[in-house]
């Protein structure tokens, strides 16, 4: 039978390894990390309630991969609906939570609907694997935790910093959940701890999907060039910085979604030192606003207009990411630069302008 793509892979991959749920498998980070698991040959099965992604990511992710992943409609506040998934998918092994809100923003204007979302649907997806004595769990963390750093590069003993936003706030105490449930010997878990993901998977067929106006800089960015949004505002160009810009540390998506892979890999092997393991994902490398900026205008040769404006509040100057640990331990370290980041995420962009996705 012909490959569904270029993308697809060999049939043999799949058959020798479980059966992992992904939780938020059609957003952003979710949808990339089922394309590398299936390229690993995992089954996947994917539960997500779509309240901020499309159900057509499913149909995306079997073009790029060649193999549709199962899709369960469930809201994770729903204990009920859990139990019921897992009752049908006796056979799953892991579990990598990714369904969350994640704007930061939002939260600050509705904190308790970020409690009530994120922390129900940890604890809930939590008590239904222990009742089905599936103890393998990969959590989706941020660097949001570390706030201002006091030193640079952050690795994963630098302090955790009272959060900012309830945003942040909810990855905090989502750690100390997950570290509180490894202490009762029943879970061995590792919180992935991400820096700034961005790009697009190189197919141009699964990418980033803001709904309403991005908060973020690099879907702004690509609006911006494609005529949906007016200007970019670079918030900020009074820091204490070379250029006076914030350093992020961007990570390609589709590298972010291959230590995904490796953590839920390294549990299963028992391969871990600890039963409770943390990983900063980044590059090591930090670059300014402008600097995202000139690599965007370099790799597309279009040029952004743009405005500097006030500071954002909650923004910290700069912060990068020391990811030795990951490197040693995961055997995992990113390859793409921010040259492949923007290609792919102006590929997306244009993809999703022309109509091809949706
Ligand atoms: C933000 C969140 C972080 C979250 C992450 C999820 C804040 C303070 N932090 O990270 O907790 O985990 O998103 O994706 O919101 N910028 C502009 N103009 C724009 C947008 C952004 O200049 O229109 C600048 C920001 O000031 C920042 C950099 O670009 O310096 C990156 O911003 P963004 O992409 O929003 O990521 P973070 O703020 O680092």
């Amino acid at each position: 039978m012909e490959p569904l793509s270029k993308f697809a892979f060999n049939n043999n991959q799949r058959l020798m390894k479980p059966k992992i749920l992904v939780t938020g498998g059609t957003g952003y980070i979710g949808s990339h990390t089922v394309v590398e698991l299936q390229k690993s040959g995992f089954d996947v099965v994917i539960a997500d309630n779509l309240c901020n992604s499309k159900k057509e990511i499913v149909d995306q992710i079997e073009k790029i991969t060649g193999k549709r992943p199962k899709f369960e409609k469930v809201d994770l506040k729903n204990r009920e609906q859990i139990s019921q998934l897992f009752d049908k998918n006796t056979d799953i092994k892991g579990v990598i939570h990714f369904a969350a809100y994640k704007a930061v923003g939002e939260s600050m204007q509705f904190p308790l609907m970020y409690y009530h979302n994120n922390l129900f649907s940890l604890i809930n997806i939590l008590q239904v694997m222990m009742k089905h004595n599936i103890n393998n769990f990969v959590f989706s963390s941020s660097c949001t935790v570390y706030g201002n750093p006091d030193y640079l590069p952050v690795s994963e003993k630098a302090h955790v910093k009272p959060a900012i936003s309830p945003y942040g706030n909810t990855k905090q105490m989502s750690e100390e959940i997950i570290s509180d449930t490894v202490q009762t010997g029943n879970l061995r878990s590792i919180s992935l701890r991400y820096f700034n993901p961005v790009g697009a998977h190189n197919s141009g067929l699964i990418g980033e999907l803001p709904f309403g106006i991005p908060n973020n800089l690099v879907p702004f960015i690509t609006q911006a060039a494609i005529g949906k949004r007016k200007i970019l505002k670079v918030f900020g160009n009074d820091y204490q910085t070379p250029d006076g810009t914030c350093i992020r540390d961007y990570i390609h998506i589709e590298d972010l979604a291959k230590a995904h892979v490796a953590a839920i890999e390294r549990l299963l092997k028992l391969k871990q030192k600890d039963d409770y393991e943390v990983f900063n994902l980044g590059t090591g490398k930090g670059y300014s606003v402008l600097e995202v900026i000139k690599a965007f205008e370099e790799a597309t040769k279009i040029k952004l207009q743009y405005e500097f404006t006030e500071r954002r509040p909650g923004d910290v100057p700069q912060v990068w990411a020391d990811s030795s640990l990951a490197n040693n331990e995961l055997g995992w370290k990113a390859q793409k630069d921010l040259r492949d980041m923007m290609k792919s995420a102006w590929k997306w962009e244009k993809n999703l302008e022309a109509g091809k996705i949706f």
